[in-house]
């Protein structure tokens, strides 16, 4: 059997057939080949950025839910939004972002592209008062994440991030499991994952995208920020940074926080060969008598005291169906959460990229900070 069809069937065990399949089109992209079969809507989602994850996920799902929806569809990389956009059935394949900006149809943006690019589009469509959603990692610098707290501030339209991990049901689950326990008290949090191995010539090892702490990282920092904030914030945080090799410091390292809250939290990333079934992570927290244990995402295993829940996730719900519907919903997490975990996670990138190994964040000062600079607005940004 090829490797690749050993992928698929693998894929498909954990996926679903369904799900599977259409990760396969996205990497294949078959230009003949088009969706069947979908109710066709009032246009007015618009994409920018048309890559594997676009495919596999974004449009895959809100084809699922709300038929077809498509707009405009826009890339760097003609070929892309071509073929993404003839499989979906888009109306227009968008040549420029002024030609996706300038369609009066559009009401809901979706940013799927490189990550420096997130916030200026992102800012470009709230200006417009459209309700926008953006990928991970929301900023890439400071300086970006001012703009974009700024353009949000002002806006009229909605912004929605694409972290997904606290929209999965075992993290559902595990918070509804939370309340008995008696309010503070500190949280133990740990995180092991098994990421992909990235080429030094991928995009995201460019000098502006942020690391893998903005690529990766970020997803487990927000999913942190996401579990404190069911209790309440910490004041400050002690940063640890242990390095496997220095010379690739974003690769194999293992991040430490340590609150006055009594927390302690450890995130472990390894990438020293590729996983075939893709990332996968187990995530291990005990909160007074509360102890749990998932399993990448496939189960969860819950102990309070004599009570005990055992849950199995078939296909895998890491929480990309329900966080692509946020702008569909109303009961999403609070977008100060993901400010928190946005400033928290530039604060590593930055100790990553200058090699410190700790450092303290002060919470109240760094939201005063953002706060003073969002007032005073930093120099407009380009694409
Ligand atoms: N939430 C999750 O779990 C999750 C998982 C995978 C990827 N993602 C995110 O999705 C986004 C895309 O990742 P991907 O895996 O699809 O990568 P990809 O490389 O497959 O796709 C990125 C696409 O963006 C296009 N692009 C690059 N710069 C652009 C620009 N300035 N304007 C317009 N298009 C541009 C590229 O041509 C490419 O087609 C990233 O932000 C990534 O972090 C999120």
């Amino acid at each position: 059997m090829s490797e690749q069809l050993y992928k698929l069937i693998r894929f498909a065990k954990i996926y679903g057939w369904q799900r599977a399949l259409n990760k396969a089109v996205a990497r294949t992209r078959p230009t003949w080949l088009r969706n069947p079969f979908v109710l066709r809507r009032q246009a007015e989602v618009s994409l920018i950025g048309c890559g594997q994850f676009a495919f596999s996920c974004v449009c895959f799902y809100l084809q699922k839910h709300k038929g077809n929806v498509f707009l405009d569809a826009f890339d760097l990389d003609e070929k892309q939004a071509e073929s993404l956009g003839s499989y979906y059935g888009f109306r227009n394949v968008a040549l420029t972002p002024a030609d996706v900006f300038g369609n009066p149809a559009l009401r809901l943006l979706y940013v799927i592209s490189n990550h420096a690019s997130h916030t200026p589009y992102a800012v470009e469509g709230l200006k417009r008062g459209l309700a926008v959603y953006v990928e991970k990692p929301v900023s890439v610098s400071y300086e970006q994440f001012v703009q974009l707290s700024a353009a949000r501030q002002s806006a009229t339209g909605r912004l929605f991030a694409g972290y997904n991990r606290p929209y999965s049901r075992a993290i559902q689950t595990l918070r509804e499991w939370l309340p008995a326990q008696k309010p503070g008290g500190g949280f133990s949090l740990s995180y092991f994952i098994n990421g992909h191995v990235i080429p030094p010539d991928h995009w995201y090892r460019r000098p502006d995208e942020g690391t893998r702490v903005c690529g990766n990282l970020g997803h487990w920092i927000d999913l942190t920020v996401h579990i404190w904030s069911w209790r309440s914030l910490p004041n400050w945080i002690d940063i640890r940074i242990a390095y496997a090799n220095p010379a690739e410091p974003d690769d194999n390292l293992c991040v430490t926080f340590t609150t006055d809250k009594q927390d302690i939290v450890s995130i472990l990333l390894t990438a020293r060969s590729e996983p075939f079934e893709g990332i996968s992570e187990s995530v291990n927290l005990q909160y007074g008598d509360l102890i749990a244990r998932i399993d990448d995402f496939r189960s969860l295993k819950l102990w309070q005291g004599s009570r005990r829940l055992e849950r199995r996730y078939s296909p895998k719900d890491v929480g990309h169906e329900r966080a692509i519907l946020q702008p569909y919903w109303t009961d999403n997490r609070d977008w100060e959460e993901v400010e928190v975990s946005t400033l928290l996670m530039l604060h590593i990138k930055d100790m990553v990229e200058a090699g410190r190994e700790a450092s303290r964040f002060d919470l109240f000062q760094e939201l005063k900070r953002l706060e003073t600079d969002v007032q005073q607005k930093a120099l407009p940004l380009t694409v």
